[in-house]
């Protein structure tokens, strides 16, 4: 107890510096529950990513931030980098919020042609375009609280100025007006903004980055609606050397398994409006704790994808101390055909390989009832990576647990054909009533083979399955760290190859 009180000491003293770049202690990332391998803020409270744009070799990620407190409050834009995807070095605040309101969710561009005329001397500018909410105008139960607005950074993403002519896209009378993602329709040498308007999608274009047109509205009778639509992104993906064009839409609440989580829709796009290709509902994550996922622009021909690990169930609560909240990895996206469906897989971005300490290989484990990964692997540490290559699939479950009996199981259940996460005897369940549970995720395949992969953080799983076609996003939080692995199966079950390969912290400088 002493340490925390010193460490929140120090962390205090830290967070009264807003503005100069966080000098990071070691010891703020050795807390309890602190991910390892996961971007998290040195303090304070984080929700959605934001402006997420690749650009001289840097990747950026804003982020929803309250500096002065660890639960959700007045936004800001917080300010990450990265050379690799996977070691962040936080940055100073990017956007304040000011007479206009918070600064709520929205994206970053590189305008290379200087459309926006924010280019100075020859200096590409990168600009920002995101929600102004205005809570006075909240609180007096205004309809017009959210307008978009633009900044723009002419040393390459590390400062900011809000654009003097704010906001750009004014409110027409509707609540829930937020999110602008913004690509360039190369085609039409025009801008795409796609913003959440409610319970639909709006698309409006621009020349300039200025002046916006409404072009079309998308989804009011199709997907889940249980909730306000939310964050959305559109982008298109290669399909064998065709285009398919990719809408994400989060959802809060009314994910398949409660709370927020984000959705997809794959159909065309011709500048002006998205048609989709089915009426299925598909979610790009069925855990609970992938939430304001949306991808990277500018990076050529890969198309990376980032969300926030929580879920506003509980985001809130979470029983971490100086800090709340974590951003998932960064994850590949593609496109995958499965019998007559297009489904998009996930993986994990090849630069992990980068914490990848050893990996340690078993061929043909028989298990028997169960098996204790330390009978091949000497010492088990987390966080680690699982690669399990199975021939014949069988109820079994993957159980991570700690010496005080608290257990996440992570497992397949074959009369349903469904993966599924159980953390209701995981550690500290009771800050929130939803969070003790077990959820559950599709398998799109009936193939007696498969291949899993689990992301082992210390408070977190993640679950890519069949390649990435299942994909579940899990936190827990012990009391004492997990430090075994077992795997169960009533069955006679035998795993083909299982691979093991602790990863390094992130935060470890060596
Ligand atoms: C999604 C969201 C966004 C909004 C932001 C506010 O999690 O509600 O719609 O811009 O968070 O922090």
């Amino acid at each position: 107890m002493k340490k925390r009180l010193f460490l929140y000491f120090i962390i205090s003293i830290l967070s009264a510096f807003p503005s100069k770049a966080q000098p990071i202690s070691p010891e703020i990332y050795q807390e309890q529950h602190r991910p390892q391998i996961h971007f998290s803020p040195a303090a304070h409270w984080i929700n959605d990513p934001n402006g997420m744009v690749y650009y001289k070799g840097i990747y950026h990620l804003f982020f929803q931030y309250y500096p002065n407190g660890t639960t959700w409050g007045p936004m800001h834009w917080g300010h990450a980098e990265s050379k690799d995807l996977i070691h962040w070095k936080e940055m100073p605040i990017a956007l304040y919020p000011d007479s206009l309101g918070y600064i709520f969710s929205g994206s970053a561009i590189v305008d290379s042609n200087n459309t926006s005329g924010f280019g100075k001397n020859g200096k590409t500018p990168l600009v920002a375009i995101f929600t102004h909410h205005d809570p006075k105008g909240e609180e007096k139960n205004k309809d017009d609280f959210q307008n978009q607005s633009l900044a723009f950074s002419l040393d390459d993403g590390e400062t900011w100025t809000k654009y003097a002519g704010n906001p750009v896209l004014k409110n027409p009378g509707i609540k829930d007006f937020r999110d602008p993602k913004v690509m360039w329709y190369a085609s039409e040498k025009k801008w795409i903004m796609t913003l959440a308007t409610k319970d639909r999608i709006t698309f409006y274009s621009s020349p300039n980055l200025k002046n916006w047109k409404k072009e079309s509205e998308f989804g009011k009778d199709l997907g889940a609606h249980h909730g306000v639509w939310e964050c959305p992104d559109l982008f298109s993906l290669d399909d064998h050397g065709k285009k398919v064009w990719v809408l994400l839409v989060n959802l809060n609440p009314g994910g398949p398994n409660k709370g927020s989580a984000t959705q997809y829709f794959l159909g065309t796009f011709n500048g002006n409006k998205f048609i989709p290709l089915d009426e299925k509902t598909k979610w790009l994550d069925y855990g609970p704790d992938e939430y304001a996922g949306i991808t990277w622009s500018n990076t050529a021909n890969r198309k990376i994808f980032l969300g926030w690990m929580s879920n506003w169930m509980y985001a809130n609560q979470v029983p971490t101390i100086n800090w709340r909240n974590t951003m998932t990895l960064p994850r590949e996206l593609k496109i995958k055909h499965v019998g007559n469906d297009i489904l998009i897989a996930s993986e994990p971005v090849k630069e992990l390989a980068k914490i990848v300490s050893n990996i340690i290989s078993n061929k043909n484990i028989s298990v028997d009832k169960s098996f204790d990964l330390a009978q091949n692997i000497k010492e088990i540490k987390f966080p680690c990576r699982l690669d399990l290559d199975i021939d014949m699939l069988k109820n079994f479950s993957i159980v991570l647990s700690n010496d005080i009996g608290e257990v996440t199981k992570i497992g397949y259940d074959k009369s349903i054909n469904q993966f599924y996460i159980d953390r209701t005897k995981s550690g500290k369940t009771d800050f929130q009533n939803e969070f003790a549970a077990k959820h559950f995720a599709p398998r799109f395949i009936n193939n007696p083979s498969t291949k899993i992969s689990l992301l082992i953080d210390v408070s977190s799983v993640e679950l890519f399955a069949d390649d990435g076609l299942t994909v579940m996003t899990e936190l827990f939080f012990p009391n004492k760290d997990y430090n075994h692995i077992k795997i169960q199966s009533a069955e006679n079950f035998s795993i083909k190859k299982l691979a093991y390969s602790s990863l390094k912290s992130i935060w470890q400088k060596d």
